[in-house]
């Protein structure tokens, strides 16, 4: 109620990041003060229960978790589950710190409840992250860290770099995600082909006697045997799927703004990455974490019956509001 009557729309008269900014201090702020945690859990209802499973040898206390990209450097972990999120996925984290594109650079598109980022990994590096998650107790959820690659680095030695972010954070986080699909950083979604994406993978896993939970994350404007060969290089490499990243595809998306460059988020999203959770679903039975347009609980029911074993939003939490988690939970609730 006072989100849609009062802080949305003020929110929505700031600039897109900027309200973002707001949202995550008065976040860290809640996250230092005793209690902050618990008075943000109290203001956001009542959660769901019944709702526990297992993924990947973890155990999830309900399947609705925190997109990449609204946390990424780790400052909020220990308040975030106060909205009722099963699980959080920080980053992307680059290695080496980095600014991202000049600004603005997230765009909202209201009339289709969507958002168009092109962020470009702007972040304070893998070192950074890992001190801060050192120093923060362990949040109350599965923590998974998703792993980005810096501006310039050629796909020869991304290998590298990728096994030499995730050794920083391994033991920080429970599951890892490999990002090969994000739009904005030039050349990174070819490692998306089968020999590059191997490639990455193998160096990771050599670098994690620990056995972690290594998942890759896919973009939706794959072709389809690209899909498939991007899927049976995960089954044999690693953990999971994380389906889908942002998609280049303007569908949806009203003339003004189609030309704003980046990767659209949100509600136009929604039938396409559902198609590719049952696409995937068909071709393996990995474990699949589904993203992509998800704001109700039947988009996430949908989503789950497509063969999601988990599934996350982030754009539905920008329209929807702090109090949307434990709606859509209170919703898998009453239908499970
Ligand atoms: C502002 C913004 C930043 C994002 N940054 C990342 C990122 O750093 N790494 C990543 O894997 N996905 C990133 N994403 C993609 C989301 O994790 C998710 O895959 C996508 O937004 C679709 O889900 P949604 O429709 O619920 O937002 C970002 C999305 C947004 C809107």
């Amino acid at each position: 109620m006072l989100y849609e009557s009062l802080a949305g729309p003020l929110l929505f008269r700031l600039d897109a990041e900027t309200a973002h900014e707001e949202v995550s201090g008065l976040m860290a702020l809640l996250a230092v003060v005793p209690g902050g945690a618990a008075l943000l859990s109290a203001l956001t209802g009542r959660g769901a229960s019944g709702l526990e499973r297992t993924v990947f040898g973890l155990r999830f206390p309900n399947p609705l978790g925190l997109a990449a990209g609204f946390d990424k450097d780790g400052r909020l972990v220990s308040v975030l589950p106060a909205l009722g999120f099963g699980f959080l996925e920080i980053g992307s984290v680059t290695l080496e710190p980095q600014p991202g594109n000049p600004r603005p650079r997230l765009v909202r598109v209201p009339d289709a409840r969507a958002l168009i980022n092109r962020m470009g990994f702007n972040g304070d590096g893998a070192r950074a992250v890992a001190r801060r998650l050192a120093a923060a107790p362990r949040p109350a959820v599965p923590l998974g860290i998703n792993l980005g690659l810096n501006k310039g680095v050629s796909a020869e030695d991304a290998p590298a770099a990728y096994a030499r972010t995730f050794r920083i954070l391994a033991e920080h986080g429970d599951y890892f995600v490999v990002n090969v699909s994000s739009p904005n950083t030039p050349g990174l979604r070819a490692l998306q082909a089968a020999k590059d994406l191997a490639a990455v993978l193998e160096t990771v896993q050599e670098a994690n006697p620990a056995r972690k939970p290594v998942l890759v994350k896919l973009a939706p404007d794959l072709a389809d045997e690209d899909f498939a060969s991007a899927v049976a290089t995960a089954e044999r490499l690693a953990q999971g799927l994380v389906v889908s990243n942002t998609t280049l595809s303007r569908d949806g998306v009203p003339e003004a703004l189609r030309g704003e460059p980046g990767g659209l988020s949100g509600a136009p999203l929604r039938g396409r990455a559902t198609e590719l959770v049952r696409r995937a679903r068909a071709l393996t039975r990995l474990p699949i974490v589904g993203v992509g347009g998800i704001e109700s609980a039947g988009d996430a029911r949908e989503r789950l019956d497509a063969g999601a074993d988990l599934v996350q939003l982030y754009t539905g939490l920008v329209y929807g509001g702090p109090r949307a988690p434990k709606r859509i939970l209170r919703g898998l609730e009453a239908s499970a």
